[in-house]
């Protein structure tokens, strides 16, 4: 079987993560969160005081970051690992939300991250979610999916994950931190959040999980399929 690149991009708290992490293993592929990997050098960042204008501290700190995703065995969960440690829950909270874009609009942190996970893309069959996915790191991606939602109903998803974990914050400040790290990620200069012209757009404001899970799957299982008989085409005319 051919295997594919799935990107799959689109504005915070879109259930992206979910969504990517579902289909992957609905096609038995590699699932990497990008924003995991953002949210680490945030952590990071502030914990060895860094200055995000000063390039020879984000070069130095840069150097010295390790990020890793282990399969949790009780869970099944994917999680974050910054140079070893178990970051997974540290990384979901509000004070990195708050640091998370300033951060990822660092060229020289893009640039970094960006060459890791093209790396991890190496042998195909991964799903991958972020902002720049189909238009930086894979823009060949066989199948590029931008999703979005109304920004109220994001917000109230955001709130149920958050409470979940024990974290009760207002609707009305997820809903700003949303619209802020919207905005920070569509204008940025360094690979601003956009759809690629090649994208399908998936509006999940009134799907059901199941429903766009499926959605996204069988797109990808029609272009596997496709990219197979044409790979067993060419081979037949060797
Ligand atoms: O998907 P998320 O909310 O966990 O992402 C956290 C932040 O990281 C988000 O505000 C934008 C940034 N990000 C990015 O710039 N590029 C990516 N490929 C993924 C995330």
């Amino acid at each position: 079987m051919y295997r594919i690149i799935v990107a799959i991009d689109g504005f915070s708290s879109c259930g992206k993560s979910t969504t990517a992490r579902k289909v992957a293993e609905n096609l038995g592929y590699a699932y990497v969160d990008t924003g995991a990997m953002y949210r680490a050098v945030t952590l990071y960042f502030l914990g060895h005081h860094v200055t995000p204008t000063n390039p020879k501290e984000v070069s130095a700190a840069l150097a010295g970051i390790s990020i890793t995703f282990r399969r949790n065995p009780h869970n099944q969960a994917n999680e974050t690992f910054l140079n070893g440690l178990n970051v997974e829950s540290e990384i979901r909270k509000m004070h990195i939300s708050e640091q998370v874009s300033q951060v990822s609009a660092i060229p020289e942190v893009r640039k970094a991250m960006v060459a890791q996970q093209q790396l991890m893309g190496r042998a195909k069959g991964l799903v991958m979610d972020g902002r720049d996915i189909g238009s930086v790191v894979f823009p060949k991606a066989e199948l590029k999916v931008f999703m979005t939602a109304d920004p109220l109903i994001r917000a109230q998803r955001r709130q149920a994950e958050l409470l979940a974990k024990g974290e009760m914050v207002e609707l009305q400040e997820i809903l700003e931190n949303l619209q802020k790290r919207d905005l920070l990620d569509t204008t940025r200069t360094e690979s601003p959040l956009v759809r690629a012209e090649d994208a399908i757009l998936l509006d999940n404001s009134f799907l059901t999980f199941g429903e766009q899970v499926d959605l996204v799957t069988g797109w990808a299982d029609t272009r596997i399929a496709r990219l197979s008989r044409l790979e067993e085409i060419h081979r037949k005319n060797l």
